[in-house]
């Protein structure tokens, strides 16, 4: 378990990913062209290990990565899929209950920098449409083969209005974990105001929120609504 840390004033500690309580959970998704680098960062940020010449994924693979952010543990849900279009229909359905979109794009590779626009359709047509987009330039350890700049990057993140861009590398492990805190945090944050602002604001995350202590009644059915996990203190294998 890593020492407790600061992010945005929020206290929080990366937690082992077999961890099995949480408080709140969140599904996220990780597409982009294949070989970027999904699955490697994904491992990587996830139990630290980087996978050389890893072979390309079939429909998808599932981690998760857990964290305490203040006094809750939230489990991120995360749904890597195959870049290769042959299995691209199988992966559909978990779009839709995603409440974070990964656009991953390897710097070396201007292809997958410009298929970014096919990825957005595609998260678009089949996403809640006020799903939060973080676009990923992986491989940055591979400066000397670099064609897509960071400056590059951060402008189509502009251009899109995604939440957050960063450069990554699965390799050396540079900002593998960041992202996913930041998620976290994103996620959490939003979860909270949805509480705060009464709910007046449209929460785009489908979560699980387990609160035994606290819940008033009009949580309570909210509870029923985003609720498909166990409680905290039990332990829970379920995925989804
Ligand atoms: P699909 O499963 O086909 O969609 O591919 P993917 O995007 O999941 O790519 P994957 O993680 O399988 O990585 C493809 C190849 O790139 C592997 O051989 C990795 O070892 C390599 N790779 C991934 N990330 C990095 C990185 O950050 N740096 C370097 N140097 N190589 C990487």
């Amino acid at each position: 378990m890593d020492e407790t840390s600061k992010f945005e004033n929020l206290s929080y500690q990366i937690l082992n990913e077999d961890y099995t309580e949480f408080d709140l959970s969140f599904k996220v998704i990780v597409v982009g062209n294949s070989a970027v680098g999904k699955t490697c960062l994904t491992t990587k940020a996830t139990k630290n290990i980087f996978l050389d010449n890893h072979q390309s994924t079939i429909g998808f693979e599932f981690f998760s990565f857990m964290i305490k952010i203040e006094n809750k543990i939230i489990k991120l849900q995360i749904w890597d899929t195959c870049g290769q279009e042959t299995y691209r229909s199988l992966i559909s359905n978990f779009y839709k209950t995603s409440s974070l979109a990964f656009i991953f794009y390897s710097i070396t590779d201007r292809k997958s920098f410009e298929d970014i626009e096919k990825w957005v359709k595609e998260l678009r047509i089949n996403c809640s449409p006020d799903i939060k987009i973080f676009l990923i330039g992986n491989k940055n350890d591979l400066e000397e083969y670099r064609i897509i700049s960071k400056l590059e990057g951060e402008n189509l993140c502009k251009k899109y209005g995604f939440e957050y861009f960063k450069e990554t590398s699965a390799k050396t492990g540079i900002n593998a974990k960041e992202i996913f805190v930041k998620c976290a945090m994103i996620l959490y944050k939003d979860f909270l105001n949805y509480y705060k602002n009464g709910r007046n604001n449209s929460m785009s995350s489908k979560s699980t929120y387990i609160d035994s202590k606290n819940k008033t009644k009009n949580e309570t059915s909210i509870l029923k609504k985003y609720s498909n996990g166990k409680k905290r203190g039990k332990k829970n294998n379920k995925c989804c």
